[in-house]
């Protein structure tokens, strides 16, 4: 094998090998596990490629397993899939045409290994290795794929116009295979992708979101994002975003690129964590900022609310870009909506209430959120950020006081409504909620201590206010 494999990969091949020498098929290893076993990644997914039927191969593959796993498999297309536990397998013959998306007859013709070279997307793509008897294991590169691998480049095999008309979604996979490898898109593959941006809107949200999610799963993210904007897919496909673009100046008076400013945040917290949905916190913490920017005479920009804004505006985000409806775009929303409250925390007058408030709405994301806060500090003085880091720094051990004190996550006041009901005879109604409400703001505001016993007289206090009398 010229590519590094496992013995239990050796073993699998040497079994693909059999099985198509059985039925005389030329079958061939391609494409991205031939690459990342180069470049060194760890790999599951293996592309077969045959001269024939893909899925008659899979079936006399499966047979030299046991158990033998179940082959699935999608007759129009000419695909099978065996999952077996050390690697997921797909089955497919060579084919001569290009993908067809917009086409309603999926079926391609059949062609040669060559053809089936010609028209994949990248030249690290389209690396093959024969699993044939006479030259077992043999690289087959025609398109330099190696070579480009070495040099860091993506490239398209054929003319790039071609190759991003043939499916579109691929000038998001040159961007996201930019990022994820730290590789560079050679200067005309760029170009092509400038060109046909427009093209991107035939392509389903879904694929186009799956290759967000790589980007935004990169190391450095920025560098993805960076690269759809620069060749205008951002315009099309997240126009809210680009208007973080672009620094006004109005009598010297200034603000920063909120665009940059926001792809610096993300790469922040990409330091810290791998969580995916923090990093779309990042994304859209100042998402509002455009919709709520005004001109002080005197006095300079404002982003005044530009936090309660973003966090509408994160609901419709999601919607619009097929992402989850559910608890996470919560968290994120509640991320964008209280990430300045750890920074004004930093002033002077930090007291136990805000701090204990903040702790409460914050709830158990509050981890997330002091994260997404300090990814938030940057600035190109570097004394700056470090007071500003030092500041943070004090605020979360004063956070860390009071959640020792009065373990506010995932609070609940010590008084519930139930028990409100039970002692005063009443059915679920107005004064329950009043009463319930004010013991919470009472502790949140530190004028009653977090217990039992001061809730309850507090609770009796309140009540008499309302002419309410206890059971007994
Ligand atoms: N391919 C292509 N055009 C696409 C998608 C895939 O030419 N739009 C080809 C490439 O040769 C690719 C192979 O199909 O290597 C397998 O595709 P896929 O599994 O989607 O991607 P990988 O390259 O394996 O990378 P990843 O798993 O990171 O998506």
């Amino acid at each position: 094998m010229q590519i590094p494999c496992t013995s239990i990969e050796t073993t699998i091949f040497n079994r693909i090998a059999a099985a198509a020498a059985s039925l005389n098929l030329p079958t061939y290893l391609i494409g991205g596990f031939v690459r990342d076993k180069i470049i060194g990644r760890a790999t599951k997914d293996a592309d077969i490629v045959c001269l024939g039927d893909g899925i008659e191969l899979a079936n006399k593959v499966a047979d030299l397993f046991e158990p033998r796993p179940t082959v699935a498999f999608f007759k129009n297309f000419g695909t099978a899939q065996i999952k077996l536990p050390e690697m997921e397998i797909e089955f497919v013959g060579a084919r001569k045409e290009s993908y067809q998306l917009e086409s309603r007859k999926p079926q391609v013709e059949t062609g040669s290994l060559e053809d089936d070279q010609n028209r994949r997307d990248f030249t690290i793509n389209a690396l093959a290795i024969s699993l044939n008897k006479a030259d077992f294991g043999q690289l087959i590169d025609p398109f330099n794929g190696v070579a480009a691998i070495e040099n860091k480049i993506i490239q398209t095999p054929l003319l790039p116009e071609q190759t991003f008309s043939d499916d579109p979604l691929r000038m998001m996979r040159a961007i996201r295979f930019a990022a994820q490898l730290q590789f560079t898109i050679v200067p005309e593959t760029l170009e092509a992708i400038k060109v046909q941006a427009p093209r991107i809107k035939i392509v389903s949200q879904e694929r186009i979101t799956d290759e967000l999610n790589k980007i935004m799963l990169c190391s450095k993210p920025s560098v993805g994002w960076d690269l759809l904007f620069q060749t205008g897919l951002l315009q099309i496909i997240f126009p809210q975003m680009v208007e973080l673009y672009g620094a006004e100046n109005i009598e010297g008076m200034g603000h920063k690129d909120n665009f940059y400013h926001t792809l610096q945040v993300i790469d922040n917290i990409s330091e810290n964590t791998n969580d995916l949905w923090l990093r779309w916190a990042a994304l859209l913490h100042d998402i509002g900022k455009p919709a709520t920017k005004q001109f002080e005479e005197g006095h300079g920009f404002t982003f005044h609310g530009h936090e309660v804004v973003g966090a509408r505006m994160v609901p419709k985000i999601f919607t619009k870009l097929k992402l989850p409806l559910n608890e996470k775009m919560k968290m994120v929303q509640k991320l964008v909506l209280l990430h300045l409250r750890p920074i004004s925390l930093t002033n002077e007058n930090i007291t136990d209430s805000a701090v204990r408030r903040l702790l409460f709405d914050a709830g158990e994301d509050v981890d997330a959120l002091m994260l997404l806060c300090s990814a938030d500090i940057t600035s190109k003085n570097k004394f700056k950020v470090k007071r500003y880091l030092q500041n943070f720094e004090m605020v979360k051990q004063r956070m860390k006081a009071v959640e020792e004190s009065d373990q506010m996550r995932n609070w609940q006041p010590p008084i519930t409504g139930e028990m409100i009901m039970a002692h005063f005879g009443l059915s679920p109604g107005k004064n329950v909620g009043i009463i319930k409400d004010a013991i919470r703001e009472a502790i949140l505001d530190g004028l009653i201590a977090n217990n039992y016993t001061a809730a309850f007289g507090f609770m009796l206090e309140k009540a008499a206010e309302l002419n309410l009398h206890p059971l007994n």
